[in-house]
């Protein structure tokens, strides 16, 4: 007995003790199958509405991405981690170019192209996967109900999915399902692009697909079982950092969205979405103000220059990134991050390199909430860290000094998801940072008074 005892404690220490696990997360692959290396600048590809100039065997920051440079990215994945326990890839597989350019089955061939070769280059390997609003034709225009494009999309990655995940996606191209079938732990993956204001699908519909009510449903029953969760997704709630007032969701849906974070919370172990392009994180906030949740943005592999009116020099470098975590509780231990400097690419040689460790980059000891709302305390607060940060946002590419305005944008778009709240804090913080400004002037003032006196 007492033996049996002892032996029983021992597997207890070993369920309690954390469990090392990686996964990759890729974004924003956006493929132009018509990338060439050419002498004309108007010529070389059709996601770049400017001339080209100088472009390489690896890409353009004008366009999006080539054959090569996702071939390459897809193998250096390979090398760096050949066995990651799963894979989360959210969306973005075409190019930047108008809708007459595309149609459903140009859609799906560059879909099927990516999904075929993360299959050889990952043979086996569990692929979490949501679709991007670029993902459709037209762009943007996902319905709230069956598609042809979400059955063809099922039947592509059905290698990744259990039946119930394919027939619930049919309906509105979202599912979960038991991570990787461990009993207590859930993967959520959703299609947030019904809530993007560029989809004229929904509009006047309170909860498109039912996916709201099927979040909550599954969101409740997994604090029933006592189950930890991710979720990721394409498009994110709250604003863009490189631009004010920039928001992708419907304001409705937003509030919905933040309303069921603080809701579940405690059973939400991380979220993990794309669409910007660049490296970012936001928080969530109890209505009372304790950091509840956070969500982790992941570059995008493609290195295109956003044409976003009011945006200058809104490229990036090509990014992937591996999420360590803890395989018991699915807490975020670090967040690595690699690149491919694509400028040296073309002049010198393809090289893709670590870019940062969070942990080390921003001195915490792991990617927690607390930590990441540590991480943001230390944007705030100490500037050295709010340009180290800000490098990173664009990887490597906007090596600008985050002035005034930069940092509120950066700041309210972390601090704040939902609307009311970051209208707040852009007018709280260009207020103070106003008067930080009127200081000198206030100086002289008073000096002035002081020296008439005499
Ligand atoms: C993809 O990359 C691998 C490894 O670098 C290489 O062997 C293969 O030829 C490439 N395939 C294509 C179609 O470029
Ligand atoms: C797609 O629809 C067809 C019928 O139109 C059906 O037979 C097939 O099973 C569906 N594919 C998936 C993956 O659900
Ligand atoms: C990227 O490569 C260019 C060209 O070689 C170089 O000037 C630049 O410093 C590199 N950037 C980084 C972050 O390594
Ligand atoms: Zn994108
Ligand atoms: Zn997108």
């Amino acid at each position: 007995m007492i033996l049996l005892g002892f032996l029983l404690f021992v597997t207890n220490c070993g369920i309690i003790f954390s469990q090392g696990g990686h996964f990759w997360h890729i974004t924003d692959l956006h493929w132009d199958p018509d990338y060439k290396v050419t002498m004309n600048p108007n010529t070389v590809c059709p996601s770049s509405s400017k001339p080209v100039l100088n472009p390489g065997k690896w890409g353009s920051y004008l366009c999006d991405s080539n054959w090569d440079l996702i071939n390459l990215t897809l193998h250096k994945m390979k090398t760096f981690h050949p066995k990651p326990d799963f894979i989360l890839w959210t969306g973005d597989d075409t190019p930047h170019v108008a809708d007459e350019k595309l149609g459903e089955d140009v859609v799906l061939r560059i879909i099927s192209k990516l999904t075929k070769l993360i299959q050889a280059v990952f043979p086996g390997t569990k692929v979490y996967s949501a679709m991007g609003n670029h993902d459709f034709h037209p762009k943007n225009q996902l319905p709230g109900n069956y598609h042809k494009i979400y059955n063809r999309t099922a039947e592509l990655w059905a290698p990744w999915m259990d039946h119930q995940s394919i027939a619930i996606f049919n309906q509105g191209a979202f599912y979960t399902e038991k991570l990787l079938g461990r009993t207590d732990q859930r993967i959520i993956v959703l299609n947030t692009n019904l809530y993007y204001s560029s989809n004229k699908c929904n509009v006047g519909i309170n909860d498109p697909a039912g996916q709201f009510q099927w979040l909550e449903e599954v969101l409740s029953n997994a604090m029933t079982a006592k189950e930890k969760v991710y979720i990721i997704g394409h498009v994110p709630p709250g604003f863009f950092e490189k631009k004010r007032w920039t928001s992708w969701f419907v304001e409705h849906f937003n509030n919905r969205y933040v309303e069921i974070i603080q809701k579940y919370h405690s059973v939400i172990a991380g979220q993990f979405f794309g669409h910007h392009h660049t490296d970012s994180f936001r928080m969530f906030y109890s209505q009372s103000g304790s950091p509840i949740g956070v969500m982790f943005i992941t570059p995008g592999i493609t290195p295109w220059k956003t044409t976003l009116p009011g945006l200058e020099n809104g490229a990036n470098n090509p990014a992937i990134r591996v999420f360590e975590y803890d395989t018991n509780t699915l807490e975020v231990q670090d967040v690595v991050t690699y690149f491919f400097n694509l400028s040296y690419a073309n002049a010198i040689a393809p090289l893709w390199q670590l870019e940062y460790r969070l942990t080390e980059a921003f001195k915490v000891p792991d990617g927690t909430v607390k930590s990441m709302q540590t991480v943001l305390d230390k944007l705030y607060h100490e500037n050295d860290y709010l340009q180290k940060y800000y490098k990173l946002n664009s990887v490597n590419y906007d090596l600008a000094k985050c002035d005034m305005n930069c940092r509120i944008d950066q700041i309210c778009a972390i601090k704040e998801v939902d609307f009311a709240k970051y209208e707040e804090c852009v007018k709280r913080e260009s207020s103070s940072s106003a008067l930080t400004a009127q200081v000198p002037i206030i100086s002289f003032l008073l000096l002035s008074i002081v020296l008439l006196q005499f």
